[in-house]
């Protein structure tokens, strides 16, 4: 047995380069097609054998995040112990910089870093490839915040296909100073199609598809490409329920960035920027436009969630 004590995990956030939207399938998901990118803005997560299961959590937004059953680090925890044959005797402490209800995955990514620690801290060698199955089962985004990096992702988005990124693109954040919640924007977005008499179940829609000039654009390394192919079928809606967004998006792309578009479900706006000094131009004019409550600079793809240092713990 080992007698490993803590485990400290840095779990990355992601941003979805397009994200086109389908049908509803008879489970209640909606079908999409869409390229996740993993970005340099982390949540650390410790593990700390204890006894009992206890989920901490402190940072940015750390009031909104369940610290009961529902906390999707805690699921993943028990799934893992469960596959591992152990009891899930651990206190995880959560630190949030991935703004919460943003559409950043910080959930999912919180869950991938929980499932990646407990497997280190009680030595189950179960590896990132084992702990896929589990991750499937916790969220749609949660296999990809295992594998990290840049993927195609189809079904409910847990389909993965990875991707060659040929550079490492710079991106400024843009935390609103509210959050949006997943279903809820799926919901608004059903709801205008039927309004606007468009079909919406799975069956009467083709499969969503990704521009192929995105992915020839990453596998080039074109960061202009890119930016002309950066969408969003969410935006339109989250837009409308809130109107904020909108002048967000509006100050930042008129302060430098290459493009600016909305995070998955919401309620973070991401902006493409060319380089690093951009970045700070336009988180400066972002702060300064009082139109969201934080800003975080970015580079992506990064890995997925990887175990620290020793002296991190
Ligand atoms: O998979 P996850 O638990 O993260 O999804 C949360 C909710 O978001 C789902 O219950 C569903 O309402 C919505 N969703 C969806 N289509 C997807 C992914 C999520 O409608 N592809």
């Amino acid at each position: 047995m080992s007698d490993k004590q803590s485990v400290t995990v840095h779990a990355p956030g992601k941003v979805n380069l397009q994200l086109n939207v389908g049908g509803r399938r008879t489970d209640g998901y909606h079908e999409i097609a869409t390229i996740f990118l993993a970005v340099s803005c982390y949540d650390k997560l410790v593990l700390r054998r204890s006894s009992g299961l206890r989920v901490t959590v402190s940072g940015t937004g750390a009031g909104e995040v369940p610290a009961d059953d529902s906390n999707l680090a805690g699921q993943a925890i028990k799934a893992v112990a469960k596959m591992g044959g152990v009891e899930p005797d651990v206190h995880i402490h959560i630190h949030k910089r991935i703004p919460v209800q943003g559409g950043m995955g910080g959930g999912s990514s919180d869950a991938a870093g929980a499932l990646l620690g407990g497997d280190a801290l009680w030595q189950l060698g179960i590896g990132r490839a084992g702990l896929m199955s589990l991750a499937e089962e916790l969220g749609s985004d949660v296999p990809f915040s295992m594998l990290g990096g840049v993927a195609l992702g189809r079904g409910r988005g847990e389909a993965l296909q990875p991707l060659t990124s040929g550079i490492t693109y710079h991106w400024v954040f843009a935390v609103a100073g509210f959050g949006l919640s997943t279903p809820a924007v799926f919901g608004a977005h059903e709801r205008h199609r039927q309004e606007a008499g468009l079909p919406f179940a799975a069956g009467c829609l083709p499969a969503p598809q990704v521009s192929p000039r995105l992915i020839d654009a990453l596998a080039c390394g074109d960061v202009d490409l890119v930016a002309q192919n950066l969408t969003n079928d969410l935006e339109f809606v989250a837009s409308r329920m809130r109107p904020e967004l909108t002048r967000t998006l509006t100050v930042g792309r008129g302060a430098g960035a290459l493009a600016g578009f909305l995070c998955g479900t919401g309620a973070t706006t991401a902006f493409l920027v060319p380089n690093e000094s951009t970045a700070h131009d336009v988180a400066e004019a972002l702060l300064a436009s009082e139109t969201c409550a934080s800003v975080r600079i970015a580079r992506g793809p990064v890995q997925g969630p990887r175990i620290g240092k020793a002296e991190e713990f």
